[in-house]
């Protein structure tokens, strides 16, 4: 299938499609990467025109794009025409495809609606003739709420599109940095041969937020920080951290080699999970309510969560990844951990040094780095006995590679749509086995009725949080 000359964007008045894909679709025009014939179609219930579309989306632009990536805005908004379509009904699908016209080498459709117009949506598509060979489709979270109401999505969407036609999105995927991971492992000699648990005592996965509720209120209260962050981008983090490498960089490859570790992830055991819920606090100076104020109800749901998670298989038998991810946590970082193990006998221990175990640690945002812990002599005579510590060997992708653009990660994702690489997107059978594992999590919370603990604005999240790893004397990464 050849790269798509129209796109069809649902959702196109939407918070996303004014945050990330109008502004990404417009920085890729910028660099001329977009195909010239590329239209783009935007639909959503708000009844706009073309021209009214055409001002939302410069609106979006001057609002989210910084202005050194605007340029030739106006032949990118010369781009965009717009249908209004109320999706839940079959009705408007027909004016739709007649906006869309007859592409000439295939449609790329990006879904980024409410979950429940999913299947209306996908109902008009194939009625509309919107489904056929040449079209691939990209499907935006929440794709479902646990493992069955996603099978029912994904059975809807199987009835039009066969899977090497879904694209399903995790924007994780598009971040360079997350990219950068399998480089790292794969493209160097020196860590596959220590990425065991032989070699290694634990693994840590953090990504945690200062923002809170945003105006999320209703998918955010329904949904809580183990759906809204774990199913999808931690898992998706964990498994490139475990996976056996892949054959070569393809779709098939990286997600065969994706799958085998999620399905390998042990179910959690009771205590090996902590929940919070953020109560006012301060943030960098800055008061902030909280939750329950914030969302003007008291509620169960979780903005904090820990998970003590085990990958039941060859390689990382007794290695345990420790997960946390919040809201309203002191500072934004994203950052992978690897701890390795003590070196196995100190030839220093008579002279009074102490050695500490490598840590790898690999930061995802907004510091793009990768640091290395090496133990070193501290200079001296050694009269009074000899001294190690712990010196970085630090590499910071900003100035490794000051020249290349930071780009949005939907910039990536959107153009991989539009070319039909499926490499960043999830395969059917992952988001399954990822919801499989958290489904028995909160089937587990249910049954002991667990209720999240508070915890203050601006803090790492409860304390049973750090008691869940300190308890094996492992203390988080700060
Ligand atoms: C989204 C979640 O998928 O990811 C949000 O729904 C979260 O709650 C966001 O804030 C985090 O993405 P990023 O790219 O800012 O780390």
């Amino acid at each position: 299938m050849s790269h798509s000359d129209r796109l069809l964007l649902f959702g196109a008045t939407g918070d996303l499609a004014r945050r990330m894909l109008l502004p990404s679709l417009c920085a890729l025009h910028a660099d001329e990467l977009l195909d010239p014939a590329l239209e783009i179609v935007g639909t959503a219930r708000s009844d706009l025109d073309d021209a009214g579309f055409r001002n939302m989306a410069r609106e979006a632009l001057e609002q989210y794009l910084p202005a050194d990536r605007r340029g030739s805005m106006a032949t990118f908004l010369n781009r965009l025409s717009y249908q209004t379509l109320d999706a839940s009904t079959p009705e408007g699908f027909g004016d739709l495809a007649r906006k869309v016209g007859t592409p000439q080498h295939g449609l790329a459709i990006f879904l980024s609606t409410a979950p429940s117009l999913f299947e209306p949506t996908i109902r008009g598509l194939a009625a509309s003739g919107l489904a056929g060979e040449e079209v691939r489709i990209g499907l935006e979270k929440p794709l479902g709420t646990d493992l069955e109401s996603s099978r029912v999505i994904n059975d809807a969407v199987a009835e039009a599109f066969p899977e090497d036609r879904i694209f399903r999105i995790d924007h994780y995927l598009g971040k360079e940095t997350v990219q950068n991971l399998l480089a790292l492992r794969f493209a160097n000699l020196l860590f596959e041969p220590l990425w065991n648990a032989n070699h290694i005592d634990h693994v840590q996965i953090t990504v945690a937020e200062t923002v809170g509720l945003e105006s999320r209120v209703g998918y955010y209260d329904d949904s809580g920080a183990l759906r809204d962050m774990v199913q999808n981008h931690m898992l998706q983090l964990l498994a490139l951290v475990a996976m056996e490498p892949p054959v070569s960089y393809d779709a098939t490859a990286v997600r065969d080699e994706k799958v085998k570790v999620l399905r390998s992830l042990r179910p959690v055991a009771s205590g090996e999970t902590v929940t919070g819920q953020y109560r006012a606090g301060a943030i960098g100076g800055q008061a902030v309510p909280g939750y329950d104020e914030e969302l003007g109800k008291d509620s169960a749901t979780e903005t904090f969560v820990a998970i003590k998670a085990h990958i039941d298989n060859w390689r990382w038998q007794g290695v345990p990844f420790y997960l946390r991810t919040g809201k309203r946590l002191p500072e934004r970082t994203t950052e992978i951990i690897v701890h390795f193990r003590s070196v196995p006998h100190s030839i220093f221990a008579g002279k009074g040094a102490k050695t500490q175990p490598n840590k790898l640690v690999i930061g995802i945002q907004p510091r793009e780095n990768i640091t290395l812990s090496l133990m070193a002599k501290v200079p001296g005579l050694d009269r009074g006995g000899i001294r190690l510590r712990p010196v970085p060997l630090d590499i910071a992708m900003d100035d490794a590679f000051a020249g290349p653009q930071k780009r949005i990660a939907y910039e990536r994702l959107l153009l991989d749509l539009i070319e039909g690489d499926q490499t960043l997107f999830v395969r059917r059978d992952e988001v399954e086995a990822q919801w499989q594992w958290i489904d028995a999590i909160r089937a587990g919370w249910e049954e002991q009725d667990l209720e999240p603990k508070t915890y203050t604005a601006g803090s790492w999240g409860p304390s049973a949080a750090i008691a869940l790893a300190e308890r094996d004397g492992v203390t988080w990464h700060e």
